[in-house]
């Protein structure tokens, strides 16, 4: 069963402070008990805020950059530069101002058509999880959309359902762009732990229905079963100020 912590922030200067404290911590725990720190980065933007903090001392000076190793839990299948992409957006944030290794960030092929297929593969052979296994990241960032999406995982979209693909392709995502690339729940679900960044009073209702179990929604099926969840709020959200 997940273990489910929520933790509410004053501020979302203060959430952001958090998200990057925790990545930090957690890479250095990572890499001091197995070598290596695998994250999956969030789209959208709630999370660049703490993106912009974990580039900056304290924060980028305590990860050991050189064993990070970076993915990313959706992106939009839009051009390579445009500065809709997710990837782009984390860079300009955070990667392009921290001492990791290029070759360490993996990019989600999203225009090419067996782009789902290719990054389901670098999954597996960074994390040395052949099929049937399951890749375990050990940290996964995600945001929270206020129908209940998560990742690129919209409700009653097809994507949501999927037992077996780690990663799928998404067409017609109900929010721009419509085409995408996404972690599915069983790749998500074996995570040592997830963390849900949400921000702002318009993401109160979908947090109360995620938060109550409502199974509908994609962002309540995250849970998984071996690991933590975590659930990063401000004030906002959470519906206390
Ligand atoms: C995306 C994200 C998406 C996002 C939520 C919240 O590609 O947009 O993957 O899941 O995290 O929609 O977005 P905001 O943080 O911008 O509110």
């Amino acid at each position: 069963m997940a273990t489910t912590q929520v933790t509410v922030f004053p501020s979302a200067a203060a959430l952001a402070e958090g998200v990057a404290e925790l990545f930090a911590v957690r890479a250095t725990e990572a890499v001091e008990e197995r070598g290596r720190f695998r994250v999956a980065l969030a789209g959208g933007t709630t999370p660049l805020a703490a993106y912009r903090r974990l580039a900056a001392p304290p924060w980028a000076d305590l990860v050991p950059w050189g064993s990070v190793e970076v993915f990313f839990g959706d992106e939009r299948s839009v051009g390579e530069c445009e500065c809709e992409r997710n990837d782009a957006a984390a860079r300009e944030a955070l990667l392009l101002h921290v001492p990791i290794p290029p070759e360490n960030v993996h990019p989600v092929p999203a225009l090419a058509p067996d782009g789902a297929r290719r990054y389901e593969a670098l999954l597996r052979e960074r994390l040395s999880a052949p099929a049937p296994a399951v890749p375990v990241l050990d940290l996964v960032l995600l945001g929270l959309g206020e129908d209940g999406h998560t990742a690129s995982l919209f409700p009653g979209h097809p994507a949501a359902a999927e037992t077996e693909r780690l990663v799928v392709r998404v067409d017609g995502a109900p929010k721009e762009p419509p085409s995408r690339v996404t972690f599915t729940l069983p790749l998500l679900n074996a995570a040592r732990a997830v963390v849900f960044v949400v921000s702002g009073r318009e993401k109160r209702a979908a947090l109360s229905r995620v938060l109550a179990g409502e199974r509908r929604l994609p962002a309540a099926c995250v849970e998984p079963p071996d690991g933590e969840r975590l659930f990063f709020l401000d004030r906002a959200a959470a519906g206390e100020d």
